[in-house]
Order: structure tokens, then C-alpha cells, then sequence
């Protein structure tokens, strides 16, 4: 049986005998282990069900880590660092020889990563060394950000669940490159381009499905069982009822996540409130596409928020919840 707890030291003992931990970060849930361990580091792709060519994110105290897990480290990576850690962006620099194959999948390059949440934090801290931490889902599924959809998505493949409550963020963190030249963004997040290029002009943004080059970052993802159709930011209320009722022809159950209140809709359709400006949306838009399930939509008709900022990572999750195969 998988146990909830908030004990750090109970996480830590678990950690050091190459067991499992959910983590609570501000993001999303991370399911922990000594990335110095290579089985440990196993046990996550096993408990995953996730390829063994996806690398893994090494959790590490604050920027002085660079140099430990880094090699030939730029010093734009220790500007941002300064700046955002801990928080939510993750760096990919070079690794040392302190990062295992396990970890890289045999790459040359590790991506790091210093969370805000204070139970991370305490954990990594007590521990003493990296951890690496994917988001403690199925492989493919939607992120987990609470101690419950961890264990609802990993059952007893994980050891211990520390409850942090909800995540702050919601998304996942954002990824930069420092090893390209020029820098660019693997993956949007919280932390964004803009905010990104007072420090890095020359940023660039890789194409939305490069698999090439973050091995995660397929263009199916963070799905959900129901079927979603995006409809544009902007749509009006006329075309949400338009495409509520197409779908209702079909004789699905259709659910609605939009930001704004809709008049005229059908009352069979679940309505799922995502909160406002894109802060909120993001912040519970896993929670919402869990809660679609649990309720059997079948199909959910999705207003996004403005493909802008904080928005633009919103819509990049939502698009791959989208894809199907
Ligand atoms: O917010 C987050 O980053 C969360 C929390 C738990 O920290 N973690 C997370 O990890 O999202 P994960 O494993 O679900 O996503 C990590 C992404 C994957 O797309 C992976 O391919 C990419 O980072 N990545 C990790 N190491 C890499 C490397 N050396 N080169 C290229 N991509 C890498
Ligand atoms: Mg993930």
C-alpha cells in the first residue's frame, strides 16, 4: 500500500534505500529517486511504463549545482539560475560525470532543475544530492498536481506520496536549451519568452513537435480519455452552442471548459470552470481534464486562453491533450 505522509525524513529514508517518492513541486507532482542510483532511476521509466530513451530531469538545491551535474557550464545559465531557481524552469547544459546513461538516456547533455515548492525543496536539501523527478503520471497521460491523482495514476509502483497540497503552477516547467547555439525553448511554461529574452536576446523557440529533440515532447500528450475539440480563444458564444450541439447529435457526453459563461447552453453539458486569466487556467487545467473523465465526458469542447505568455503554454498542453494518433 502506498502511504501519504508529509515526513521528510520518512522521504529521504525511502530515497536512500532506491525506493520511489511523489514529490510536490510548485508545477506539477514529480515521482522521485536518487539519480545517483540506476536502479532507481529504472524503477521510474518501470513505474512510468515510459521509454528508456526519455531523459529524466535531475532535481538539484540551487545554481551552485550546475557546476556539480554541468560541465563547460555557460554563463548564461548561471544569470538565469540567479534569476528564477528556485522555480519553474529547467536548464539543459552539458553533463558531468556525476549524471549516469540511466539518467540521459546516453545523451551528452542533462537537463536541471532547482523546484520552489518547500517540501522539494526540504527533501533535496536533507538529501543532500540530485533526484530525478518526472511528472508522476502514466506515460503519455495528464500530470498529476495532487497527492491523490499520484497515487490514482501509479497505484503501488510508488513508495511514498508526500502531500504538499495543490500545485501552485499547474504546467509543467519551462525547458531551455543553453547547449544550442543559439539558446532556444523546448518547452513553454510559466516562465516565459519574453521574460526569458531580457536575458537571452538571441532565444529561439523549437518547432511545437521536435521529438528529435526533447524526446518527451510528443505531439500526443497529457491526454485525457475524452476526446478534445479546441476551438479558437475568441469564439463566441453562438459557436461554443454550435459545436456543443454537434456533438450532442452524435449522442456523446459533452462537457465545456471555457473561461467564459456561455448563454444558451444546453443544460446536459458539463461545464468545467477554468479560471480566469491564464494564471488560473493553467494552474487547474490538469485537475479539469482529470475531472472530465471522472465524469464521463466523452467529448470536451475547449475554449483556450490567448496564445500569448503564460497562455502559450496553456495551448501548446491543450493542443497535444488534442492529438490523436
Ligand atoms: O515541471 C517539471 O519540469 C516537472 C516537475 C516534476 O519538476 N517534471 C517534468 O519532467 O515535467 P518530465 O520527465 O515529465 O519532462 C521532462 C522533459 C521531457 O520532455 C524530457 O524529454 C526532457 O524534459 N529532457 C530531460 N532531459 C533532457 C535532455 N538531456 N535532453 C533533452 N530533453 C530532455
Ligand atoms: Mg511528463
Amino acid at each position: 500500500m502506498t502511504t501519504i505522509g508529509t515526513d521528510i525524513h520518512e522521504a529521504v529514508d525511502v530515497l536512500r534505500a532506491g525506493g520511489l517518492v511523489g514529490l510536490p513541486t510548485e508545477t506539477v507532482y514529480g515521482l522521485a529517486a536518487d539519480a545517483a542510483s540506476p536502479d532507481a532511476v529504472r524503477r521510474v521509466f518501470a513505474a512510468k511504463g515510459r521509454p528508456a530513451d526519455h531523459p529524466l530531469i535531475v532535481h538539484v538545491a540551487g545554481p551552485s549545482d550546475l557546476d556539480r551535474y554541468g560541465r563547460d557550464v555557460p554563463a548564461v545559465a548561471h544569470v538565469l539560475a540567479d534569476r528564477w531557481w528556485p522555480g519553474p524552469l529547467t536548464l539543459l547544459v552539458r553533463r558531468s560525470d556525476a549524471v549516469s546513461d540511466a539518467v540521459t538516456g546516453g545523451r551528452d547533455t542533462v537537463a536541471l532543475r532547482s523546484p520552489a515548492h518547500p517540501m522539494a525543496h526540504a527533501v533535496i536539501a536533507a538529501f543532500g544530492a540530485g533526484l530525478v523527478a518526472p511528472s508522476a503520471n502514466r506515460f503519455g497521460k495528464v500530470s498529476p498536481t495532487s497527492a491523490a491523482d499520484v497515487v490514482a495514476e501509479l497505484g503501488d509502483a510508488v513508495d511514498l506520496v508526500l502531500d504538499g497540497g495543490r500545485c501552485r503552477v499547474g504546467i509543467e516547467s519551462t525547458i531551455v536549451d543553453l547547449v544550442a547555439q543559439p539558446p532556444r525553448v523546448l518547452r513553454a511554461g510559466h516562465v516565459t519568452i519574453d521574460q526569458l529574452r531580457e536575458d537571452v536576446p538571441d532565444l529561439e523557440v523549437a518547432p511545437a513537435a521536435a521529438p528529435a529533440i526533447a524526446p518527451g515532447m510528443l505531439a500526443a500528450h497529457y491526454a485525457p480519455d475524452a476526446r478534445i475539440v479546441l476551438l479558437p480563444p475568441d469564439a463566441s458564444d453562438d459557436e461554443v452552442v454550435a459545436a456543443v450541439a454537434r456533438s450532442l447529435a452524435e449522442g456523446r457526453r459533452v462537457g465545456l471548459l471555457a473561461p467564459q459563461a456561455v448563454v444558451g447552453l444546453d443544460r446536459r453539458v458539463v461545464a468545467l470552470d477554468p479560471a480566469g486569466p491564464p494564471e488560473g487556467y493553467a494552474q487547474v487545467l490538469y485537475a479539469r481534464l482529470r475531472e472530465a473523465d471522472a465524469r464521463g465526458v466523452e467529448l470536451l469542447i475547449v475554449v483556450p486562453p490567448p496564445d500569448e505568455g503564460l497562455g502559450a503554454a496553456v495551448v501548446d498542453r491543450l493542443r497535444r491533450a488534442a492529438h490523436r494518433d
